[in-house]
């Protein structure tokens, strides 16, 4: 049998990373993480707590409500697809809202934050066989993965994935807030202090603009024979 791999996709928002993840790990029947799921219920948390309000963010509150945040992934049967859950609440539709989405890049710029994600992450990495996306996954949370993919695209492509998404979803939704919601995110991933967002050495860039979800899998399928190969001899 062959070796059960840990593959860690990183890239900016809205480029079809949870997407491309999902489907690799399908395909490998392998279990999928969705890192940033986890940072967006701590924001849910933040946002229903008074943790983040018109004063701005109680960074201090939210280090001592560390402990009482329990994120897990919960498979749903009837959508075949796992839902985040907080506590023990479904909050999968919630945390794609706007609101979290307007907070998130900042609730998960606080040290302590990222410090018990990435613990839960690894904890999670023991088990192997998992496909990991997030943005630090690679560099951070597990820089020995077998396979590290960069994924990037251009912005007006992300923007467009991203109006489709919550459009589909029924929510009301402005093209413009949302690429001006894109851009501020790409520049606070990647200008934060703690773990920002960067292509590790050893990854390899995934440029999806233009390439369908089956060409990229058509793309990941020969790195991964590949890997596997070479891990055998
Ligand atoms: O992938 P996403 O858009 O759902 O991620 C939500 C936010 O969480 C994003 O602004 C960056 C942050 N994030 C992070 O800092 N580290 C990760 N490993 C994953 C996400």
């Amino acid at each position: 049998m062959d070796k059960k791999l840990i593959i860690a996709i990183d890239g900016y928002s809205s480029c079809g990373k949870s997407t491309f993840a999902k489907a690799i790990a399908r395909e490998l029947n392998y279990i999928y993480i969705d890192s940033g799921a986890m940072y967006r219920a701590v924001t849910l948390f933040c946002l229903r707590k008074g943790l983040i309000n018109k004063n701005g963010i109680d960074t201090e509150g939210i280090k001592k409500a560390l402990n009482d945040i329990n994120i897990t992934f919960v498979y749903n049967n009837d959508k075949g697809d796992y839902e985040t859950w907080l506590n023990s609440e479904n909050v999968e539709d919630e945390i794609r809202g706007i609101e979290v989405s307007n907070f998130v890049s900042r609730i998960s710029q606080i040290p302590d934050v990222r410090m018990r994600m990435v613990e839960l992450q690894r904890q999670i990495g023991v088990l192997k066989g998992i496909v990991m996306d997030g943005r630090d996954i690679g560099t951070v949370v597990f820089p020995d993965a077998d396979i590290k993919i960069f994924m990037t695209a251009s912005v007006d492509v992300r923007a467009q994935r991203r109006f489709d998404e919550l459009q589909a979803k029924g929510e009301n939704v402005d093209y413009h807030e949302i690429r001006k919601n894109i851009i501020a995110r790409d520049i606070a991933d990647e200008n934060r202090e703690v773990s920002p967002l960067r292509r590790a050495p050893d990854a390899i860039v995934l440029d999806n603009t233009e390439m369908t979800v089956a060409e990229q899998m058509e793309w990941i399928r020969k790195i991964i024979k590949a890997k596997l190969h070479a891990d055998r001899n």
